[in-house]
């Protein structure tokens, strides 16, 4: 079977700064891979790059049938990637609601989104901005959620959020993948959640994927782990 994203010789980068440099990876369809390395090392980056935010310099992105490198940021969402930002970036004077409904326009019902996190339907009158940490990120996995995604670009999802909601995100996210076959990027600090959720984990270095490993042999020998995320 064709791989759902195949991603070969990228270059991407800021001004005369090159960050991704003759990067490959692949992916298939409703798999899970984690996206690891050191701080700055360009996972952002690459994940910006994808999603047609930062126009890559070089290098073929095929994902989901089309070589979408070079496309704007709209026609890339529309062909079936979602993103969901470090930080979150949701709208704090925007209600839940509100929120939702930016993530498509052609949209009202948001009942299978609701059914998914319980806590977002009390909340969908109430603004985004006083809500914690967790009920933040969950929001801005649900509005990535609402147009469909076929693959789904996390940028540090537990960052800020308590651990016991963190293990919630993670087996809503698992719970996603298995019942729409969903791919997911997972770009994660936090080790447990990416081995927990993730297959494979694709170490980043030098611009480039420096190895990729099977979740179940990390387990058994961590080393690589250590290697590129150890200081
Ligand atoms: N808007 C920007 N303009 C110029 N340089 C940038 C910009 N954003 C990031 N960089 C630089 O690009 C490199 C990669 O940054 P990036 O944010 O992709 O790393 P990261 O792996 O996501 O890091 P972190 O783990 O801290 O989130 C870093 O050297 C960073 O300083
Ligand atoms: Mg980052």
């Amino acid at each position: 079977m064709a791989p759902l994203l195949e991603i070969e010789g990228l270059c991407a980068g800021y001004g005369t700064g090159t960050v991704i440099e003759d990067l490959s990876l692949r992916l298939r369809a409703g798999e899970v891979l984690g996206l690891l390395g050191r701080n700055g090392v360009g996972k952002t980056t690459l994940l910006k790059t994808l999603m047609g935010m930062i126009p890559p310099r070089a290098g073929r992105i095929f994902f989901d049938g089309a070589d979408i490198a070079g496309w704007q940021n709209y026609r890339i969402a529309r062909h079936g990637i979602g993103y969901v930002p470090q930080g979150r970036e949701i709208f704090a004077d925007f209600t839940v609601l509100e929120n939702l409904r930016l993530g498509n326009l052609d949209r009202d019902d948001f009942s299978d989104i609701f059914a998914l996190f319980p806590d977002l339907a009390e909340r969908r009158h109430e603004r985004a901005g006083s809500f914690s940490g967790g009920q933040q990120q969950q929001l801005a996995i649900a509005r990535a959620l609402v147009a469909g995604p076929k693959l789904l670009l996390l940028d540090e999802p537990s960052e800020g959020v308590q651990p016991s909601i963190v293990a919630e995100i993670a087996e809503k996210l698992a719970a996603i993948t298995r019942k729409r076959g969903m791919s997911i990027i997972l770009v994660e600090q936090n080790i447990d959640m990416a081995l927990g959720l993730c297959g494979r984990i694709a170490f980043m270095e030098g611009g480039r994927i420096a190895e990729e490993h099977n979740t179940a042999a990390l387990r058994a020998d961590p080393a690589p782990i250590e290697r590129y995320l150890g200081v």
